[in-house]
């Protein structure tokens, strides 16, 4: 059977999630592994935390016939390499797409996108030039629920979109991962970039490109002013009212949440703490059965079947689509730091 030859650069928690995904697909095959820590190298995968998923840790995963290595552009050298898949912390995602793509490989990488504007221009130039294929890692849009509300709207059966609110709240992740680098706004950009991004994504993904945003947020627990919680108006210019808000400030002890509402002229869509219904105006609550999966699983195993198959990948996002995400986000933060609405540089 033909099979995808993947490295993987990072094993921290979105690594090791990648890693049992490719792992569990007859059609991949993790090849090689990059970290930077030595206990990584080894599939010792005991200290990773993350928000979604009930992975037992302390057993360390399968590294046989897994080649490793501690610099990530020795992995992206490797011959064997067919398909680069980067997890690692945000401020490395750029250089390594851009060398990846440079060397002829596919790649898959983590959201968000890279750290600033610069970054993303050497990105959207490594892509102008590439031959292979490149996807991201905003996984609301194959979200089950996401992906179910999305197709429903564009039937026509909604009606006219009205109002929106989307939440991400995370419990606190400070002291939890490498280097406690989602602490570091240098590194992570906050919880504004690194968590609001799926729900500004979301916001992109249902309403199309906003005009303008209003945010305002705070910092909370990060060590050098990162907007550890936000809220976002986007303006739209027509009437319509949509609203998200995320971070990460709360105590550890309490759940994940990542809900939304969405209040169309004949339905309201809503993945809420009763779970995921559609209540028409006519009285008809609507439960859709939904596949017991992630967005994590769907959008991977799509990038690997294009892959197989030679099909451009563009079904859940592509790099247009992450890109306007990313600038949202940029205009959300210069709005939190000049106090005022903004308007998106697209
Ligand atoms: N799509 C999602 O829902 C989602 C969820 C969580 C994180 N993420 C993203 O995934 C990326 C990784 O986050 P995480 O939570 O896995 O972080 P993490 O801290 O758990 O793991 C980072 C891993 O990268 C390794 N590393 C650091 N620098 C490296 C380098 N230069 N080369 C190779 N390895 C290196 C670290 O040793 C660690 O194993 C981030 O960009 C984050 O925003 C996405």
């Amino acid at each position: 059977m033909k099979q995808v030859k993947i490295g993987l650069i990072g094993l921290g928690f979105m690594g090791s999630t990648h890693f049992r995904i490719h792992e569990a697909n007859p059609n991949a095959k993790i090849v090689a592994l990059a970290d930077v820590d030595a206990k990584k190298r080894q599939g010792d995968i005991s200290t990773v935390i993350g928000n979604i998923g009930n992975s037992d840790n302390s057993v360390p995963l399968n590294m046989e016939g897994i080649k490793t290595y501690e610099n990530a552009f020795d992995l992206i050298n490797d011959p064997d390499v067919e398909m680069v898949d980067i997890c690692c912390p945000t401020p490395d995602h750029a250089k390594y797409i851009v060398a990846a793509l440079a060397a002829g490989k596919h790649v898959f990488a983590e959201k968000p996108l890279c750290r600033n504007r610069e970054q993303e221009k050497e990105i959207a130039n490594a892509i102008a030039n590439a031959k292979t294929f490149i996807n991201f890692g905003m996984c609301v849009r194959a979200w089950p629920e996401y992906r179910y509300a999305w197709e429903l709207l564009q039937s026509g059966k909604c009606g006219k979109m009205l109002t929106a609110t989307f939440r991400r709240l995370s419990p606190s992740i400070d002291g939890n991962h490498w280097e406690n680098w989602f602490m570091d706004k240098e590194r992570s950009g906050g919880a504004l970039l690194d968590m609001h991004l799926h729900d500004t994504d979301a916001v992109c993904y249902f309403f199309g490109r906003p005009q303008a945003v209003t945010s305002i947020g705070r910092p909370l627990c990060s060590k050098n002013g990162g907007i550890d919680h936000v809220i976002t108006l986007y303006h739209y210019g027509d009437g319509t009212v949509v609203e998200a808000e995320g971070g990460w400030g709360a105590p550890s002890t309490i759940p994940f949440e990542m809900s939304f509402q969405i209040i169309c002229e004949k339905c309201t869509i809503r993945m809420m703490s009763e779970g995921f219904k559609i209540y028409w105006t006519d009285g008809t609550v609507e439960t859709p059965e939904l596949p017991a999966t992630t967005g994590w699983h769907i959008e991977l195993d799509y990038f690997i079947n294009c892959i197989l198959n030679n099909v451009t990948p563009d079904k859940y996002q592509n790099y247009a689509s992450v890109s306007d995400a990313f600038k949202v986000v940029m205009a959300e933060q210069e709005s939190v730091d000049c106090g005022e609405r903004v308007t998106v540089q697209y």
